[in-house]
């Protein structure tokens, strides 16, 4: 498969499928088969953390990727499994069930397209068993229902902030004051991305430190301001610009990797 990287510029083609006429999309397809899609969550990131946090970051990490390499993105899911958080005023979370059957649709209508390699890119933890699943399902509903591209389907979903540098470089930065949710790392990306977000920055007490997940009464209980062991006063936007470089790095290795790969 030829790459749009290793492609000559074409102005006509926008690398955004929302800003795309069906006309440029069926001319695309003619060079790449490839799509990223971001999927995020809308869910309560601590006192001081933005709701949409893992939507902001999945975006902002899908756009430059897309950017960079010119493989076409869509606009983000900004909705995700997030019923642990929904103790928390402002979180809205799709049940497994539901966000199975929403990522099925949206892979079967590219499929139907004829996109070949499907290329998620994550913000939040809690999506990545239902994503995987819903892979699955699709792979089946697409020999099914014998579409075109049924054999050479292939989802992947590739966590921002699990990419190699960016673990490495977060760890480096806030050591094991990076926690588990509104981590310092994902908090600097978005202060990176909407710089509003900085003036909600302030010093927190200790938080509670990282643990199991269960439901959402008890997620509140075992953390009540919504943090894990992390403390997000310690991010800043240059942070976040920095780790938005090291993980379109890593995102644009991985995925030259999927699309290429047979
Ligand atoms: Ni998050």
């Amino acid at each position: 498969m030829k790459l749009p990287f290793e492609l000559p510029p074409d102005d006509q083609i926008s690398h955004r499928l929302d800003l795309c006429t069906w006309q440029e999309v069926e001319k695309y397809l003619t060079n790449c088969k490839g799509i990223i899609v971001p999927i995020g969550s809308t869910e309560q990131h601590g006192p001081t953390g933005a709701i949409g946090t893992d939507a902001l970051t999945a975006n902002a990490v899908a756009s430059e990727l897309s950017r960079q390499t010119r493989v076409l993105v869509t606009p983000v899911l900004p909705f995700g499994m997030a019923e642990h958080h929904l103790a928390f005023p402002g979180t809205m979370s799709l049940q497994p069930s539901t966000l199975l059957k929403v990522i099925h649709d949206l892979v079967i209508s590219l499929a139907g397209h004829g996109f070949e390699r499907i290329f998620f890119v994550n913000g939040h933890g809690g999506n990545i068993a239902t994503a995987k699943a819903a892979f699955a399902e699709s792979y089946k509903t697409a020999a099914l229902r014998n579409l075109c591209v049924a054999k050479k389907l292939r989802c992947r979903i590739s966590n921002w902030f699990l990419a190699p540098s960016v673990f490495k470089k977060s760890r480096e930065l806030y050591g094991d004051k990076e926690g588990q949710h509104a981590t310092p790392s994902e908090i600097a990306l978005t202060l990176h991305v909407e710089s509003g977000l900085i003036s909600k920055q302030r010093p927190l007490p200790e938080p509670s430190p990282s643990g199991p997940i269960y439901g959402p009464d008890d997620f509140r209980l075992r953390y009540p301001d919504g943090r894990m062991g992390s403390d997000p006063f310690l991010a800043s936007a240059k942070d976040g610009a920095v780790l938005l470089e090291k993980a379109v790095f890593d995102l644009t290795k991985e995925l030259s990797i999927f699309l290429e790969d047979s």
